[in-house]
C-alpha cells in the first residue's frame, strides 16, 4: 500500500492545490490531505469548513482521505505510516523554504519529500491572493472550484 500526504493550510483549497492532489492520487494508492492547524494564523474558513470543501472537490478521485492535524507533519506521517510528502513547487521563490522543510523533515524521521512542478496555469496562485482578489470583487472563478467560489461569497460579505 503506497501512501503519501499533501499538507497545507488550504484556506481555502484552490485549483492549484487540487491539481497537485489529483496528480499525487494517480501515483499513490492512498493520498492523505492534511489540513495543518496553525493557531498563530487566523483563517477565513474554520478547519471543519476547509475539510468539508476539500472532501467535496476530491471525492471523485476515490483514494483521498482528508484530516486535520495539530502538531508536526512528521508525526502525522509516523502515526499513519506515510513515507512521502508531496508538495507543489510554483516558482524558484518557493524552493528555499520548501527545501529547508524537506531537509528538516527527513532529518527528523526519514520521511521523504517529493516536489511536483505546478501546472504553469497556476504558478502564481495562492490562497492568500485568491482571498485578496475576491475581497475586492475580482474574478477568481477560474482559480478555485465552484463550491469554493460559493463558500467565499458569504464569508467576504460578512467582513
Ligand atoms: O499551505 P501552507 O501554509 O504553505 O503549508 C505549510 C505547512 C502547513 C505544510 C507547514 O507549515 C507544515 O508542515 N506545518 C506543520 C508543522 C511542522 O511540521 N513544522 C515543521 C516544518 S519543517
Amino acid at each position: 500500500m503506497r501512501r503519501a500526504v499533501c499538507p497545507g493550510s488550504f484556506d481555502p483549497i484552490t485549483n492549484g492545490h487540487l491539481d497537485i492532489i489529483a496528480r499525487a492520487a494517480r501515483l499513490y494508492d492512498t493520498v492523505y490531505v492534511a489540513v495543518m492547524i496553525n493557531q498563530a494564523k487566523k483563517g477565513l474558513f474554520t478547519v471543519d469548513e476547509r475539510i468539508a470543501l476539500i472532501e467535496q472537490v476530491t471525492g471523485d478521485l476515490g483514494n483521498v482521505k482528508v484530516e486535520s492535524f495539530h502538531g508536526l507533519l512528521v508525526d502525522f506521517c509516523k502515526q499513519r505510516d506515510i513515507p512521502a510528502i508531496v508538495k507543489g513547487l510554483r516558482a524558484v521563490s518557493d524552493f528555499d523554504y520548501e527545501l529547508q522543510m524537506a531537509q528538516m523533515n527527513i532529518g527528523l524521521t526519514g520521511v521523504e519529500t517529493l516536489f511536483v512542478p505546478t501546472n504553469p496555469a497556476y504558478s502564481f496562485l495562492s490562497s492568500s491572493l485568491v482571498k485578496e482578489v475576491a475581497q475586492w470583487g475580482g474574478d477568481i472563478s477560474h482559480l478555485v472550484p465552484p463550491v469554493v467560489l460559493d463558500a467565499l461569497k458569504p464569508k467576504l460579505e460578512r467582513r
